[in-house]
């Protein structure tokens, strides 16, 4: 058994992932943190330092989804939205089969597309909670300060929260998985480029 590489992932690709991953950590500890502290000063800074690292996001989720649509292959949404492999994979109930093809593999890409449909409510609901709470941000107009419909998004928002978590701890419980159980060496792909997979070797 041999491992064979391929550069996979470009390297817009891989600045926009960590990128996101930063700020995904920032806001999850930061928006924690500011509900811990409830309504001192600190806390008031906290959320509004949330609200900027939130601008991050939204930053972030627009370069990507620019580059699903122009990057290359290995970026596109077409590599995201596997619905053969997914239909396949709860009929056989083989949910790892050995990779066929370079890029994410069918599992992973399900949970990263349902990573980005949560950050894209995260977004809405943040901007909504900053015009309401803040009176900032570009929903201002429609909701700024209006306190009766806080709940319709700060329960969404907090909810929304604990799926990202969730999301998160899989995404790197499954790179730990891989590298330990499978021996290939899966979670610098995201920032070498470089895709590595078992090969068996020829008799000689
Ligand atoms: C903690 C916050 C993190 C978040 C929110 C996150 C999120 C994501 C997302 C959304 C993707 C899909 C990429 C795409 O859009 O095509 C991805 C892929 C990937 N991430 Fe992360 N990531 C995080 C941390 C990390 C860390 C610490 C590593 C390891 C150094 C890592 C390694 C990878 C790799 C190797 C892939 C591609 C795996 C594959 O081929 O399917 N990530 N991550
Ligand atoms: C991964 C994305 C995000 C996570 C994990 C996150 C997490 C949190 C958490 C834990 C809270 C506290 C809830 C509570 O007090 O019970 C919160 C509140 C809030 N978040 Fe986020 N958030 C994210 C994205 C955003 C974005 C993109 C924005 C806006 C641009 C935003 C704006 C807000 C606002 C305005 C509040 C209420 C703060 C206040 O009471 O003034 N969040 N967030």
């Amino acid at each position: 058994m041999r491992l064979e590489r391929e550069k996979v992932y470009d390297p817009i690709l891989r600045g926009v992932h960590v990128w996101n991953a930063l700020v995904i950590v920032l806001l999850l500890l930061g928006g924690r943190a500011g509900g811990w502290l409830g309504y001192t000063p600190e806390a008031a800074a906290l959320r509004y330092f949330h609200v900027l690292v939130g601008y991050g996001l939204v930053l972030g989720l627009v370069a990507r989804i620019t580059w699903g649509l122009v990057g290359p292959a290995p970026a596109r949404f077409s590599g995201l939205w596997q619905p053969r492999a997914w239909w396949r994979m709860a009929r056989t109930r083989e949910f790892f089969p050995t990779p066929a093809d370079w890029g994410h593999q069918a599992a992973s890409a399900a949970v990263y597309l349902l990573l980005y449909l949560l950050l894209l409510g995260m977004v809405v609901t943040g901007l909504a909670l900053a015009a309401i709470n803040q009176g900032s941000g570009p929903l201002y107009l429609w909701l700024g300060h209006d306190v009766t419909l806080k709940h319709l998004f700060r329960e969404p928002h907090e909810a929304m929260e604990y799926a990202v978590l969730a999301l998160v701890v899989v995404h790197i419980a499954t790179l730990i998985l891989h590298e330990v159980r499978h021996g290939v060496p899966l979670a610098q792909a995201m920032v070498s480029g470089f895709q590595y997979r078992k090969v068996e070797e020829e008799e000689e």
